[in-house]
């Protein structure tokens, strides 16, 4: 079977943890391509709430295999971290999960090194998760990295290599650290790291993909934060789009089936960089509080704003978008009216068409329809919906030409809608 692909179309957060747990019993196979410890994804069910960072969402149903790809950056403190605290409530997964031999080290440098170049930044600063995402990536393509297979072979010298190296870098920063300290976290992880199976990922996937198995692929981060397409500079350091499923797992282009596009029903973002659909008054404030808008890794507060048809559009381009996904739609049941920026006005021209740059007087020329003010959060099936709500959908596939086929009205796995 081919792999189908699940990813976020606006700036991360847009729920893929919840929905990849939704989807697994259909998948044999839960695999993540990218991104590292910066993605945080939430999954609610049976009263309980988990947060993931770097362990593919598919980790919760059953005994599904489950795979760290080797587009995937990984840190083993935070790694182990997140295995230890999944054990300890009852979730064993030595045996549902396999890492990459190919997926790069986060080394407890390429954390120091992110903070200092975020303070060199100053004002411009990305506001990164601080995790060492960019430096371990940069790492990576000028072919000074660490592998998660380099483990098992000749693994000090690698090690001591790269970090001497980093060493000299951060001599530049007036940054002081202490690296012993996070060294003693780092090798407990390497430790942890060595109980899992290390795996040749691209031969496993392959094989499933001829043995007709399904195979889910998780996307971090979104469509407006990958490294190409997003709103450059203040992006990851990851193709966070479909065809970082292809890089990222090794699976070949023909050989991705469904792609689903993930959103939120309003839109929001946290660290710096353009929005420009932003709410900065009570409005925005509302959404907030309703959505519950603090990031699961940082608790930094998220910005909130309108749906933005102009940038979604786009993102549906580029990905290829098969089939939609609506989140959070419950937090729309508080307004009279909804937006949804259809058109920018820049320097007094129209565009529907995603610019070069969204940074500077962009002004979102916006639709409106009517709220429907209803608690939708209890809603089981589409018969259910408001007609303000069957509207809103409809407006939204007309114009994004794209089926939207789950709605979501609540955090909890339950809460799911599929049309
Ligand atoms: P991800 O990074 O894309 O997996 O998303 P996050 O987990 O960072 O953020 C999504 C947040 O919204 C989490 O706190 C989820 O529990 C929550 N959530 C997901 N779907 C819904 C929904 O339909 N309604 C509400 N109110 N919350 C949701
Ligand atoms: P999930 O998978 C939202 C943002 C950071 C910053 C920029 C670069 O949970 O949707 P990085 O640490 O990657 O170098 O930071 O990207 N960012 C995210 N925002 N959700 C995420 O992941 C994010 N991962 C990174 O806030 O603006
Ligand atoms: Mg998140």
């Amino acid at each position: 079977m081919k792999v189908d692909v699940l990813l976020g179309l606006q700036w991360g957060d847009e729920g893929k943890g919840k929905v990849v747990d939704v989807l697994t019993p259909g998948y044999d196979l839960v695999t993540r391509f990218q991104g590292g410890p910066n993605a945080g994804h939430t999954l609610e069910f049976e009263g309980q709430k988990y947060v993931l960072r770097s362990i593919p969402s598919g980790i919760f149903q059953g005994d599904k295999i489950n795979i760290i790809g080797n587009g995937v950056v990984l840190d083993p403190a935070l790694f182990k971290a997140e295995v230890e605290a999944l054990e300890a409530s009852g979730h064993p997964l030595t045996k549902r999960l396999k890492i990459s031999k190919k997926a790069h080290l986060i080394l407890p440098t390429h954390r120091l090194l992110d903070q200092a170049y975020e303070s060199a930044k100053g004002e411009g600063k990305i506001g990164t998760t601080g995790k060492g995402i960019g430096p371990t990536y940069t790492d990576k393509v000028s072919r000074n990295g660490v592998r998660v297979g380099d483990i098992l072979h000749n693994f000090e010298e690698k090690y001591n290599t790269a970090i001497k190296r980093h060493k000299e870098l951060l001599a530049q920063y007036n940054f002081e650290y202490d690296l012993a300290t996070l060294e003693k976290d780092w090798f407990e992880g390497i430790a942890c790291i060595r109980k899992f199976e290390l795996i040749d990922s691209e031969h496993v996937i392959n094989d499933a993909i001829k043995a007709e198995k399904k195979i889910l692929a998780e996307g971090a981060q979104g469509t407006m934060l990958d490294v190409d397409f997003g709103s450059y500079p203040f992006v990851t350091s990851s193709n966070t789009i479909c065809a970082g499923a292809c890089t990222g797992l090794g699976v070949a282009p023909r050989n991705i089936g469904e792609v689903y596009g993930i959103f939120k029903a309003y839109c929001t973002r946290v660290g710096s960089g353009p929005f420009p659909t932003e709410l900065f008054d009570e409005t925005g404030d509302l959404m907030r509080k309703n959505g519950n808008e603090f990031g699961s890794v940082t608790g930094r507060p998220r910005r909130c704003g309108w749906v933005d048809l102009v940038a979604l559009k786009y993102a549906v381009m580029i990905n290829g978008v098969t089939q939609l996904i609506m989140m959070k739609s419950d937090v729309m049941d508080a307004f009279e009216t909804i937006r949804a920026c259809v058109a920018y006005k820049i320097n007094d021209v129209i565009t529907e068409e995603f610019p070069y740059s969204i940074e500077g007087e962009v002004e979102p020329v916006y639709a409106e329809l009517p709220g429907w003010q209803i608690d939708m959060t209890k809603m089981q099936s589409e018969d259910e919906f408001p007609e303000e709500f069957k509207a809103y959908l409809n407006f939204l596939e007309e114009e994004l030409e794209v089926p939207i086929k789950i709605v979501s009205v609540g955090p909890d796995r339950a809460q799911t809608i599929l049309r």
